[in-house]
């Protein structure tokens, strides 16, 4: 267990809209400044031997934020998702997606879409955002899908597995997160990959996600490091 360093980081990048009040900013400044924390943070992680990094960028609440704040974060998630497809050729990291895409923009969609295509054989850091994303709705739908294979004979009610339902699940097949990391201090799940965090440490900061180093990236490496992981029985060793 000790110096191990997690394959799979999650991350709740919360505290934007305070970074940004806090300067008496618009909040998507926050957001912006976000954007370039995440490209600081991909970069480190790779190199600290990070293989996948799941981002909560956009979930199924935020939606009721007013429109400009939506429309703020939808163009950085744009011009991001630009920037990556014109660096893809020359560096070496995957892009991914999770959340049910279907509400975004048509032009949003098919930029991740074929962003995801001309990356997926990357084998560096393996990219995920997380956009209009929710736990219980990714869970929804991956038990609609279930349902629909038992109705048409496909499944039997014993084949439903937790394996099963993993697989049916938009993170499939990333292996799930062992590290959960949340700025800004607040002590919530926020309906962030449930499933998956199951058995997963997390790691807590005051610090607003904006001003989130790749110092206290090694900081919440470290304590993770230093938990004693036991997955309800006895310790690993
Ligand atoms: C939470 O802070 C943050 C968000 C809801 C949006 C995060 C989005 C980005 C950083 C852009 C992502 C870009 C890419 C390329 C993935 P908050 O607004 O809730 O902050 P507050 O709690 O201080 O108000």
């Amino acid at each position: 267990m000790a110096n191990k360093v997690p394959e799979h980081i999650a991350i709740i990048m919360d505290g934007n809209g305070r970074w940004a009040k806090k300067r008496m900013l618009p909040r998507v400044m926050g957001h912006k400044q976000g954007a370039d924390a995440l490209d600081r943070m991909l970069n480190a992680a790779g190199k600290l031997g990070v293989k996948h990094i799941t981002v909560y960028a956009f979930s199924t609440e935020n939606w009721k934020r007013t429109e400009e704040e939506v429309k703020g974060i939808m163009g950085i998630l744009r011009e991001y998702i630009n920037k990556y497809f014109r660096e893809y050729a020359n560096s070496d990291f995957r892009v991914d997606s999770i959340g049910d895409l279907s509400r975004l923009a048509p032009d949003l969609q098919e930029d991740i879409a074929r962003l995801k295509e001309v990356s997926k054989n990357k084998t560096g850091i393996h990219l995920t955002i997380a956009m209009n994303y929710g736990g219980r709705d990714e869970i929804k739908r991956a038990v609609q899908g279930i349902a629909e294979d038992v109705k048409n004979g496909k499944l039997e009610i014993g084949d439903i597995t937790e394996e099963l339902i993993s697989e049916r699940l938009d993170s499939y097949p990333t292996p799930d997160p062992e590290l959960v990391i949340r700025t800004s201090g607040e002590y919530r799940t926020s309906n962030f990959l449930i499933w998956q965090t199951a058995y997963a440490e997390y790691y807590i900061t005051d610090k607003l996600w904006p001003d989130f180093t790749v110092d206290d990236l090694k900081l919440a490496i470290e304590a993770y490091q230093n938990r004693d992981r036991r997955f309800g029985g006895r310790n690993e060793g």
